[in-house]
């Protein structure tokens, strides 16, 4: 672990990320926006992912947006890939140990709320893993038992908030479920869902977000509302339908990660 971090650092031209950032499906172009990046694949750092899906690229990027300097992880491993469902482990923890505070998680999901159709945003507040797994298995202090009520940060939600106001973007609060994929969920499994509280489905950033918080970050994420989850609209699923829905999602997360970042103190 540390090996990557010295190496990393060797080649960071002095950036001290201050803010970890992972990127989901269709989110990559974000990183077009930093300042004279650093950018190191993850074929250079032991222990990261093969980037899988597509639209997962398998970078590490560091820059900065304004004064922030942050590190933005393009590409992630999903449990349904390998079925290891520490596969995130090493980047974040990594991304912790390069200093990063707080980290920002972005993902594709289904919606289960009518109001937050196609092309929306939606600010977890919580989530509910229904996978039955978790990353932290094998860990052997007691630091893996993490208290995970409030594991989404209000500050950052709330700047969120603000931020979206000033910016005429409407985002959306609500629980995301973790289903592991890769098959879509059925609607009685989406029936079920609803009735368990849940708002958005989705096939990652639950992992990320325990092992974030047992590292003692911050954290925050939303979600780009791609598709209306299985049987609440006519449409039959594919990854392809929910990145073609993403565009105005993808545009207006996009806006909201930089103006945060901008104004990150
Ligand atoms: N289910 C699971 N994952 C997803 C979905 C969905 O409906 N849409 C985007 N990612």
């Amino acid at each position: 672990m540390s090996k990557i971090v010295d190496y990393i650092q060797s080649k960071s031209q002095g950036i001290n990320p201050k803010v970890g950032i992972i990127l989901g499906s269709g989110l990559g172009s974000f990183v077009d926006v930093l300042e004279n990046p650093v950018t190191l694949s993850y074929d250079e750092l032991e222990g990261f992912p093969d980037a899988g899906v597509s639209g997962h690229e398998g970078k590490l990027h560091l820059g900065k947006i304004n004064h922030t300097e942050i590190a933005v992880l393009q590409g992630r491993a999903h449990y349904y890939e390998s079925g290891i469902a520490d596969v995130m482990k090493i980047p974040v923890r990594t991304l912790a140990k390069l200093g990063c505070e707080s980290l920002i998680l972005t993902n594709a999901a289904g919606s289960l709320m009518e109001e937050a159709q196609p092309g929306s945003v939606m600010a977890l507040t919580d989530h509910i893993n229904f996978t039955g797994v978790n990353p932290l298995f094998g860990e052997e202090s007691n630091n893996r038992f993490v208290n995970m009520a409030d594991a989404y940060n209000s500050d950052m939600r709330s700047r969120f908030h603000q931020i979206a106001d000033n910016e005429n973007i409407k985002i959306h609060e609500g629980v995301y479920i973790w289903f592991c994929g890769p098959s879509f969920e059925t609607p009685a499994e989406i029936l079920a869902a609803k009735m368990l509280g849940a708002d958005a489905v989705g096939m990652s950033t639950v992992p990320e977000v325990i092992l974030a918080r047992h590292a003692g970050m911050k954290v925050a994420a939303l979600s780009v509302i791609t598709n209306m989850a299985a049987g609440m609209s006519d449409e039959v699923l594919n990854h392809e339908l929910t990145m073609a829905n993403a565009d105005k999602g993808i545009q207006d997360l996009k806006t909201l990660l930089i103006r945060f970042l901008e104004s990150y103190s």
